[in-house]
């Protein structure tokens, strides 16, 4: 060990990451021996650089059940496992994240499931990870918890740490106020996301909703997006959230507080709550898009496909709220109706594995895959298949030659915190073609104004956006793959996390 590594375990770290996955995916290389790789996201590209440059941490799962890992360092950055348990695994992270949060958090397209047992294994949990923050972090170090699976970890870090500066970034939608209400540990949530001195969201009205729920249920003060958060309020048990205001604990909702808190009222702290869209890694994508092999491949994929005027393409984590179905039944019609015939048209649909531990997950396989085979079934040929459905991941270089393959990009998900294929197939078309067709609920959406914009519960209307798509005029393409672009070349994930750590910084330098 270097000195300065050996400086950092004993003083600790001055920027760390707190996340539900660790920034590395375990390998294992031909003879058998494991190793660790980088994790390919966007949040990892956007963050190793700050690592780097900062002495950062990263705190987070390794991704097996009961397996007890010692923190190890890998290419610039320390690396912090926490163990979950099989039992955790179920309760926390299968269950009240995924089964609970999850489906609450996205318009509850499916139903959540509210069990105590999951979320104390949640609390249990979420304690755990921030200890382990607590416990790296140098004296006035920087933390930045990321997502839902992990919202009490602000609030249980400040207690544990009042000298770090937290940040929290929820990349999934906040829900509207009624939706949020549903959740018996509504008040916990709140409290625990509201030990962040700075709370990130996707979208403007995210961040609404968060502000609405927080005055609505908590009755603190909110000005220009600060909230002032009293000392007495923070704890993240459950219990009456009331002290000191003036509410009705009988219903467990406070009255809005109109003025300024007082030094009456106590200590307090402030929590900013704001949208901060997140991006990808568009230099990356520009990169691999102009490399002569990719683009090799992607001519490959057209011949297999047996040449289509039309290729049109989904990717998607296997998630209910990716709308996948919608997108086939609009499909389907349009081979029915004869606006679309095989040979001539030809849908791709990539479906990655995800979270196959859950109910609702696969149920929805078996739901997406009996609709594969009855539309192939149905209007396959010998030469042509109607939708080439791969339920596998791939890597960044055989994503990038599937954008350059396909003439239509489908994004139909119901409801989506931002949606970052949408952005990677933009990023992807320099050569200006190609259009984008982009559900109205996605975070992207926003921003992406010159995309096909659609309502996915609207199959009437998905279906003239797919017919618009592939008649497209191509200047008419090109002018709106231009402006698509020019949002997406300035607004990557670097620029995300610079915009975010910056105020971060701002309001830590201010607070002193
Ligand atoms: O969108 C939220 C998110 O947690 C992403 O950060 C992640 O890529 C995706 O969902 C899949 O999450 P996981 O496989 O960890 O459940």
């Amino acid at each position: 060990m270097t000195t300065t590594q050996q400086d950092r375990y004993d003083h600790g770290y001055d920027f760390v990451v707190v996340a539900n996955r660790l920034a590395v995916d375990r390998v294992t290389d031909e003879d058998g021996t494991t190793g660790w790789r980088r994790s390919p996201g966007g949040l990892v590209t956007a963050l190793a650089p700050v690592m780097a440059e900062s002495d950062g941490a990263w705190v987070g799962w390794h991704g097996a059940a009961d397996e007890q890992l010692e923190p190890f360092d890998h290419a610039d950055m320390h690396l912090v496992p926490v163990p979950l348990s099989g039992q955790e695994v179920e309760d926390y992270y299968e269950g009240f994240a995924n089964a609970t949060l999850w489906p609450l958090y996205h318009d509850v397209i499916a139903r959540p499931e509210f069990h105590r047992h999951w979320f104390e294994a949640y609390r249990r949990v979420n304690r755990r990870f921030a200890e382990a923050a607590a416990a790296v972090a140098a004296e006035a170090a920087t933390v930045w918890v990321q997502d839902y699976q992990l919202q009490l970890v602000p609030q249980m870090l400040r207690e544990l740490r009042p000298d770090v500066t937290i940040g929290f970034f929820n990349h999934i939608p906040f829900p509207p106020p009624g939706l949020f209400s549903q959740l018996p540990w509504r008040h916990s949530v709140l409290r625990g996301v509201l030990g962040a001195d700075l709370i990130g969201f996707q979208r403007e009205s995210d961040a609404r909703n968060f502000q609405q729920a927080v005055r609505h249920r908590l009755g603190h003060y909110i000005k220009s997006d600060r909230i002032h958060v009293p000392a007495d309020s923070r704890a993240t048990d459950e219990g009456s959230p009331l002290v000191g205001f003036d509410a009705d604990p009988s219903r467990g909702t406070a009255a809005r507080r109109l003025s300024a808190p007082t030094a009456e009222d106590g200590e307090h702290h402030i929590a900013e709550a704001r949208a901060f869209p997140i991006s990808i890694d568009t230099q990356k994508i520009v990169e691999l898009a102009e490399r002569p092999d990719i683009i090799a491949r992607s001519q490959q994929i057209r011949r297999e496909l047996g040449d289509p005027e039309t290729v049109f393409l989904g990717v998607d984590r296997l998630d209910y709220t990716k709308g996948i179905r919608h997108r086939m039944k609009g499909y389907e019609e349009l081979l029915q109706d004869g606006d679309l015939s095989v040979g001539q048209a030809c849908l791709v649909q990539v479906a990655s594995p995800s979270r196959e531990g859950v109910e609702s997950y696969r149920v929805l396989r078996e739901e997406i895959e009996g609709t594969v085979g009855r539309i192939n079934g149905e209007f396959d040929t010998l030469a042509h298949t109607a939708i080439r459905y791969l339920h596998h991941s791939y890597p960044v270089e055989e994503m990038v030659a599937l954008y350059l393959a396909a003439d239509v990009m489908l994004v139909t998900a119901l409801r989506d915190g931002m949606n970052l294929v949408a952005k990677e197939y933009v990023a992807a078309r320099k050569s200006g073609t190609g259009v984008l067709v982009l559900s109205e609920f996605t975070g992207a959406a926003d921003q992406m104004r010159q995309a096909l914009l659609i309502n996915p519960h609207d199959v009437d209307e998905l279906k003239a956006a797919m017919v618009t798509a592939a008649t497209m005029d191509p200047a008419e393409a090109r002018r709106r793959m231009r402006s698509l672009r020019r949002q997406v070349v300035s607004n990557n994930v670097q620029r995300w996390a610079r915009d975010f750590l910056g105020r971060l910084a701002d309001l830590k330098a201010a607070a002193r």
